[in-house]
């Protein structure tokens, strides 16, 4: 078999997401293997869950580095390195990334948005897709670029805003797709990560390398 990519989720909170890539990549045959799951706060209930899965879980407080996030970064980002990760999972991540460490993961890190991006970047978007009254709604797994919730999509899946939603229906209706997705983007991702650095970032964006386009 061949060898699976060593992959890090980043969580902040209650892990959900992170429960359905550990349960996915809890299959030999999954191309991603979990190695470690890191959050910046100690108290995320994500934690205990992915030790009770058996995996690596680590608090990277950022409390002690007050307002310096390219030194918190530095400490995941040696985190990371210490243990050979080679992909990284933002998985409800709730701090904004430095150009330090989105760019030193560039085309290896990939995110899960509760929307059908480019709709509703940012925070809140099951309010803001009721309020705007769009038929359709969903979630998208991207790669991390710098302008936050722009990279380029890996996959996505709509769900129908239904009469009579509330911001919590409509977000647990969002929710399970995520839990299918994320797994999914990830297989696409690991077959991105396990060729060279240079060429997986000429993989996703051809555009970008000057290849193709009008
Ligand atoms: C998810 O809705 C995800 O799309 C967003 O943050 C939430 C995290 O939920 N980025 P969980 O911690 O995975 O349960």
């Amino acid at each position: 078999m061949t060898e699976r990519v060593r992959t890090a989720v980043l969580i902040s909170g209650r892990g959900s997401n992170m429960v359905a890539l550990l349960r996915a990549a809890a299959a030999p045959s999954f191309p991603a293997e979990i190695v470690v799951v890191i959050s910046n706060r100690p108290d995320a209930p994500g934690l205990p869950l992915a030790r009770d899965a058996g995996a690596e879980a680590l608090a990277i407080d950022q409390r002690p580095f007050g307002r310096d996030r390219r030194a918190h970064e530095a400490a995941i980002h040696a985190a990371l390195v210490a243990r050979d990760v080679r992909l990284v999972c933002l998985a409800g991540y709730m701090r904004l990334l430095t150009p330090f460490l989105v760019g030193a993961w560039d085309g290896r890190m990939i995110n899960i948005h509760p929307s059908l991006l480019p709709a509703f970047p940012g925070l809140h978007t099951h309010a803001r897709a009721l309020q705007a009254g769009v038929k359709l709604h969903g979630c998208t797994v991207h790669w991390v670029t710098e302008q936050m919730d722009e990279g380029p999509v890996i996959a996505q899946a709509a769900v129908p805003v239904l009469p009579g939603d509330t911001e919590e229906s409509l977000a647990a209706r969002v929710l399970a797709q995520e839990h299918a997705l994320y797994p999914l983007a990830l297989r696409v991702a690991a077959g991105a990560a396990a060729v060279p650095a240079d060429a997986a970032a000429y993989m996703r964006n051809p555009l970008a390398a000057g290849q193709g386009g009008p």
